[in-house]
Order: structure tokens, then C-alpha cells, then sequence
């Protein structure tokens, strides 16, 4: 049985850390706790992916987000 819910990869190796992952995880925790996304998504913290030159990355569904920002993050979550 497939899942309804988006995974949604954020990279934790250290390049990622050092741009801000960390932080950018808290705050995509925060939004998919809202009402508006509740249930719908699942975060998961990988190691590196191998995009090291574009960190913070990352992964929405199949859309890898690089140089992410909480914005283009949200944006991509409710446009897949
Ligand atoms: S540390 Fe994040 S892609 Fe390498």
C-alpha cells in the first residue's frame, strides 16, 4: 500500500549543517505541524546526499530543493 504522505528529505551531513539544515528542519517541523499540512508529510533527516555545493539540501518527493529556503520548501510541499 503506497503513502499518502510527502517524505520530505533534509539533509543533515555537515556542508548542510554548516548552511543552516538544522534550523530549516525546526522550521519545516514547525509548518507541517500546522493546521494547513497536518498528517500530510513526513520528515526525514538523511546523511549526505552528494549535493554538498548546493546546501542546504532538500528532498521533496522526487524534487530535489537546493540552496533551500523555508519558502521554496513550503512552496514545493503544496504544489506536489
Ligand atoms: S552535506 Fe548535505 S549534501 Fe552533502
Amino acid at each position: 500500500m503506497e503513502s499518502k504522505r510527502k517524505l520530505i528529505f533534509v539533509c543533515g551531513g555537515s556542508d548542510c549543517i554548516k548552511s543552516g539544515s538544522k534550523t530549516l528542519r525546526k522550521k519545516i517541523r514547525e509548518e507541517i505541524k500546522s493546521k494547513e499540512l497536518r498528517g500530510q508529510c513526513k520528515l526525514i533527516k538523511t546523511k549526505c546526499m552528494d549535493y554538498c555545493k548546493s546546501a542546504p539540501v532538500v528532498i521533496i518527493g522526487e524534487f530535489v530543493c537546493k540552496k533551500a529556503t523555508i519558502e521554496n520548501v513550503l512552496h514545493q510541499i503544496k504544489k506536489s
